[in-house]
C-alpha cells in the first residue's frame, strides 16, 4: 500500500516568542519538524507533503537536504482548509497519514499500528484518554463506534465530558480525502473548515472509523510553548537514556543526561552525570565518561577513562586513554592506544602515537606525534604565522621540556630532548638534545628595594 505523510506545519507559533518558526525549534538539537521527517522516512512514505505558512522560505531551507513536497496555505482557515491545500498533488490510490510539524513524538511503532488499523476501514485515528479534556476535540461514540469529533467550542455540556480526545493524527485513504475534503464548511463557532468534520462523513457513507491509542501520551503532545517544549525534551531524554540502560550503560543519573544525535555503546559504559552527547558518537566497552563532559561526532574506544569537564568535537580517541579533566579535544585529534592527556590541554588536527602524554597546559595543532613521547606542560606547537597554518612533526620517544614553543614548521627525531622553556625554530636530529635560552643572571647578597615614606 502506498504511503503519502501529510505534515501540517502551517501555524504561527505565536506562543513560543521565537523569531525561528515553531517547527524549527530544536528537540534533542534537531527542529521539531525534522523528528516528524524522520519517522516518515521510517514510515517509507512514498512521498512526504509539508503544508507551510508563516516563513516558509525558512522553513524550506531548513530541510533544502530531504525530499519533500512543500504545498502553502497562504491564509490559515482551518486544519480541514490545511489538507484541502494537498488535494492537487495527492494521488486517487493509497493512504495518507496527516501528522503535524509540532507534535514531534509520534513513534514508528504507533503509527504501524494505525496503518494496520485503518487497512479494513479506509479511516482511522488516533485517540487519547485524558484527565482533563479542555481545549480538545472530544470523540463522540455511539455502541463503541466513533460517530464524531466535536470541538470543545462546539461541545455541548454534555460532550465536554467525554475524556477520550482526538490527537489530530489520521490515517486515511486518498480516494475518500479526494471525496470528502471539498465538502468541508466553515459553520460552527471558530468559522473554521474542519479536518474533523470528515469522521461524521465516513460515518454516513457507512464506513467505521478505526481507532488506536499510543503506547505513551507524550507521542501525540504537541508544542504551542516553551514550556512545552522543555517537558518533551525531558521525555524524549528519558526514552534516550532508558533505551541506552536496556543495552547496558550505566548512569550516574538518567534524568541528567543528553542526547542530541545518535550514541552507539559497548559493554559497562559508565556515564557521569551532565554529560551531552552531539551527532553520531561511539563509546567503547568500560569506558567512564566523567561529569560534565561533551561528545560530539565522537568515537572512544575501549577501557579509556574521560575525567570531567572534558570537550571533544569530531575527535578519535584510542583504548585506554586517559583523558582530562579539561581536556579539550577539537576535530581531527587522532590518539593511539594509552594516550594521557590532562587538565588544559588543547589538540587540533593532530594525531598522537601509542603511550604518548601532555598532561598539562598545552597546545597540539597540526602535529604529528610519535610513541611513547612526553609534552611538558606548557608546550605550544606555534602552528600559525597569522596567514597559514604550519605542521609540527615529532618523531617517537622525544622529550619535550617544559614551557617550549615549538615554531613550525618544524621537525623533533626520535629520542630528541628538548631543554625547558626553549623557543625550537630549527629542526632537531634525532638523539640530540636542543634548547634556546638565555644564561641565568645572579647578583649575590642583593638587596630588595625598601619602600619610601
Ligand atoms: C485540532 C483538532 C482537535 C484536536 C487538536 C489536537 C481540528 C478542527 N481540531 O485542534 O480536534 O483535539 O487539534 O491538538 O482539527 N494548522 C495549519 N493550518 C491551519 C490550522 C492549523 O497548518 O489552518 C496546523 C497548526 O500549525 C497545528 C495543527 O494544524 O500544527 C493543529 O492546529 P490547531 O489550531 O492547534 O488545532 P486545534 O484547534 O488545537
Ligand atoms: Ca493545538
Amino acid at each position: 500500500m502506498s504511503t503519502t505523510v501529510i505534515i501540517l506545519a502551517a501555524g504561527k507559533g505565536t506562543r513560543m516568542r521565537s523569531s525561528l518558526p515553531k517547527v524549527l525549534q530544536p528537540l534533542a538539537g534537531q527542529p521539531l519538524l525534522g523528528h516528524v521527517v524522520q519517522t516518515a522516512k521510517a514510515l517509507q512514505a512514498h512521498q512526504i507533503i509539508t503544508i507551510y505558512g508563516h516563513e516558509g522560505q525558512r522553513v524550506k531551507d531548513a530541510f533544502q537536504q530531504e525530499d519533500i513536497q512543500w504545498v502553502e496555505q497562504k491564509e490559515q482557515l482551518g486544519t480541514g482548509h490545511a489538507v484541502q491545500m494537498v488535494l492537487p498533488v495527492l494521488p486517487q490510490d493509497g493512504y495518507s497519514l496527516i501528522l503535524y510539524g509540532d507534535v514531534p513524538l509520534v513513534s514508528k511503532k504507533t503509527l504501524d499500528q494505525l496503518v494496520r488499523a485503518t487497512a479494513t476501514s479506509g479511516i482511522g485515528m488516533i485517540t487519547l484518554n485524558v484527565a482533563d479534556p479542555t481545549g480538545y476535540g472530544r470523540i463522540v461514540r455511539k455502541n463503541g463506534a466513533i460517530q464524531a469529533i466535536v470541538e470543545h467550542k462546539d461541545a455541548s455540556d454534555e460532550e465536554r465530558q467525554i475524556q477520550e480526545i482526538n490527537t489530530g493524527i489520521y490515517c486515511v485513504s486518498n480516494a475518500k480525502l479526494h471525496e470528502w475534503l471539498p465538502k468541508l464548511s466553515n459553520h460552527n463557532v471558530q468559522g473554521e473548515y474542519y479536518l474533523t468534520d470528515i469522521v461524521a462523513m465516513a460515518v454516513q457513507d457507512g464506513l467505521s472509523t478505526a481507532s488506536i491509542q499510543p503506547e505513551q501520551a507524550f507521542e501525540v503532545e504537541g508544542v504551542n510553548d516553551r514550556i512545552q517544549l522543555a517537558a518533551l525534551e525531558r521525555e524524549y531524554q528519558r526514552q534516550q537514556a532508558k533505551q541506552l540502560m536496556q543495552q547496558g550503560v550505566a548512569f550516574a543519573d538518567p534524568e541528567r543526561f543528553d542526547l542530541r544525535g545518535s550514541l552507539k555503546v559497548g559493554q559497562d559504559v559508565f556515564i557521569d552525570i551532565n554529560v551531552i552527547i552531539e551527532g553520531e558518537c561511539e563509546i567503547g566497552d568500560h569506558v567512564v565518561i566523567g561529569a560534565g563532559s561533551i561528545l560530539k561526532n565522537t568515537c572512544i574506544a575501549a577501557h579509556t577513562q574521560v575525567q570531567p569537564y572534558s570537550v571533544f568535537d569530531h575527535a578519535q580517541v584510542g583504548k585506554n586513554n586517559r583523558i582530562g579533566p579539561f581536556a579539550r579535544l577539537r576535530p581531527g585529534s587522532v590518539l593511539a592506544a594509552d594516550v594521557h592527556i590532562g587538565n588544559f590541554v588543547e589538540v587540533k588536527n593532530t594525531q598522537i602515537g601509542e603511550a604518548s602524554k601532555a598532561n598539562h597546559f598545552t597546545y597540539l595543532g597540526d602535529a604529528d606525534i610519535g610513541k611513547g613521547c612526553n609534552i611538558g606542560a606548557g608546550t605550544i606547537t606555534c602552528n600559525y604565522d597569522g596567514v597559514n597554518k604550519h605542521k609540527t612533526t615529532i618523531e617517537h620517544y622525544a622529550f619535550i621540556g617544559s614551557n617550549s614553543s615549538l615554531v613550525a614548521p618544524v621537525h623533533i627525531g626520535t629520542y630528541a630532548t628538548i631543554g625547558a622553556g626553549s623557543v625550537i625554530t630549527r629542526d632537531v636530529k634525532a638523539h640530540t638534545l636542543a634548547f634556546e635560552r638565555s644564561q641565568q643572571t645572579e647578583k649575590t647578597n642583593y638587596q630588595r628595594p625598601q619602600k619610601t615614606q
